[in-house]
């Protein structure tokens, strides 16, 4: 018998190499090469059925095309996300932590779906027929059209494709499917690669929408290979606090609509719940009295601004070394906001431990947030409190100066739309159009402190 030819491949990146290494030239990862066996049968990847192979290039405007077929979920959020709809013979990955709610939300998509008559095959590679009946029960999917199938084998997954003609296929998930054309065990990088690769071209070539569920690994990645993401038409990710009941489902890819678009969720008995009016979910959680030390900031994910309480808390250390602990927020962001807290307001922090939490497990990646973060620490070291009707939007630069925010006006509309009555904002935004909002705008980070801390807020 020959002897078997294997490969070592980076389970990170998918980087091949004769030998065992310790860390990925490509990506960088340590510890992340797994032995795999090299199949025989390898060279069938670009099949006859392949999409690649049969076509002759077109001239660019020869091609006509078909009218973009979208089709609702009927769950808004979830539509938004996609870039209104479903399309028709796209490959969606939906990728989250365990016990996220993957499952859960493309069930009840599955449901929709086959009320607006379309046929679902759920192919569940890893829970049973039982498990996902009690599943919909609970949910209360009552479905005519969607098929389930406990199945792991793709070749099998592929004859019921072929067999039922769904319109649309849910793969739960690609790390527990193989395709017997690997050798390689399901989850590793080969496996998903085939199986990926042999989805596409099933979805491309009959036209059938693949909405496949990826795990996520510790670090954030989807699990196995970022190969996955570069293969398919659409990345979602679903995030949100296991120990809180909302759920953010984001896009962080897509061929067909806008990225980082968020759609949130909350996880109830019954299945996720569409939040239509997340900036009352966030902000409802705010405290009745207003504490020194809480600002609202209002960043922009997506096509939607939202509303979120930063909160600081500010106090004499009593270790060596002051503690700085930030929740939802970058905390190098937080380090150079302190920094320039220090030097350009005279704020002394170096014995003060700070702690900075964003709201409602909210996270902000944006830079506008910077102004309120540091209102929210200046505020909480000089024991006083930001007007609660005040929006504080706004990128602090190093020497103090505010940088101008992109999208000010649908900020400020969505503030007004809440209730708030004045905004401090870039003093470069100050012609922004803002209707019913007073706005305070600043060119240092010291008077936007100042403005603050008058004696009316007090
Ligand atoms: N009776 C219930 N009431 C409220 N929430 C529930 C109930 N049962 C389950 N859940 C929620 O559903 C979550 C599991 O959802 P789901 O199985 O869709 O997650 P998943 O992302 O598919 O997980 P996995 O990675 O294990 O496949 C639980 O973490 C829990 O929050
Ligand atoms: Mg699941
Ligand atoms: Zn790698």
């Amino acid at each position: 018998m020959a002897k078997v030819k294997t490969k070592w491949v980076c389970q990170q990146c998918g980087y091949e190499s004769a030998g065992y290494l310790g860390k990925c030239p490509e990506c960088g990862q340590w510890g992340t090469f797994n032995e795999e066996v090299i199949s025989a049968i390898k060279v069938q990847n670009t099949s006859p059925q392949g999409i690649i192979n049969d076509t002759k290039p077109s001239l660019l405007n020869d091609i006509r095309i078909g009218e973009e077929v979208r089709v609702s979920t009927n769950i808004s959020e979830f539509d938004r996300i996609l870039g209104g709809g479903l399309v028709q013979g796209s490959l969606v990955l939906i990728a989250g932590d365990p016990g996220i709610g993957k499952s859960t939300i493309l069930l009840q998509a599955s449901g929709e779906l086959s009320k607006n008559g379309k046929k679902i095959l759920y192919v569940s590679a890893e829970e049973s027929l039982s498990q996902l009946k009690l599943r919909a029960n609970r949910l209360e999917v009552n479905a005519d059209n969607l098929y389930i199938y406990p199945q792991t084998n793709l070749e099998n997954i592929r004859k019921q494709i072929d067999e039922i003609k769904p319109d649309v296929v849910v793969i739960d998930s690609i790390q527990a499917i193989y395709s017997q054309t690997i050798t390689s065990s399901s989850g590793s990088v080969s496996q998903i690669r085939e199986c990926c690769n042999i989805l596409m071209q099933i979805a491309k070539t009959q036209n059938i929408t693949m909405m496949i569920i990826g795990h996520v690994t510790k670090d954030g990645n989807i699990a196995g290979p970022k190969i996955l993401e570069h293969m398919v038409d659409t990345v979602i990710y679903f995030e949100g606090d296991k120990y809180k009941s909302y759920r953010i489902l984001r896009s962080m890819k897509n061929r067909f609509g806008n990225t980082s678009e968020v759609g949130i969720f909350e996880m109830q008995a019954k299945g996720l719940i569409e939040v239509k009016n997340p900036n009352e979910m966030f902000l409802n959680e705010r405290s009745q009295e207003t504490i020194p030390g809480s600002a609202i900031i209002v960043t922009n994910e997506g096509t939607r601004p939202l509303l979120v309480e930063i909160q600081a808390l500010v106090g004499t250390t009593p270790y060596p070394s002051p503690r700085r602990v930030s929740n939802g927020v970058d905390s190098g962001r937080v380090l150079q906001i302190l920094a320039v807290l220090e030097k350009r307001v005279g704020l002394n922090l170096s014995k003060q431990d700070v702690y900075i939490n964003v709201m409602g497990g909210a996270e902000v990646s944006e830079p506008s947030a910077d102004l309120g973060i540091a209102l929210a620490i200046a505020t909480c070291a000089r024991d006083v409190v930001v007007d609660p009707q005040t929006v504080i939007i706004g990128e602090i630069g190093l020497s103090g100066e505010i940088h101008p925010v992109n999208n000010l006006e649908k900020r400020l509309n969505e503030a007004v739309a809440s209730g708030f009555k004045k905004a401090i904002i870039p003093y470069a935004n100050k012609d922004v159009k803002h209707g019913k909002i007073r706005i305070v705008p600043v060119k240092r980070l010291i008077d936007a402190i100042s403005s603050c801390i008058s004696p009316a807020s007090v």
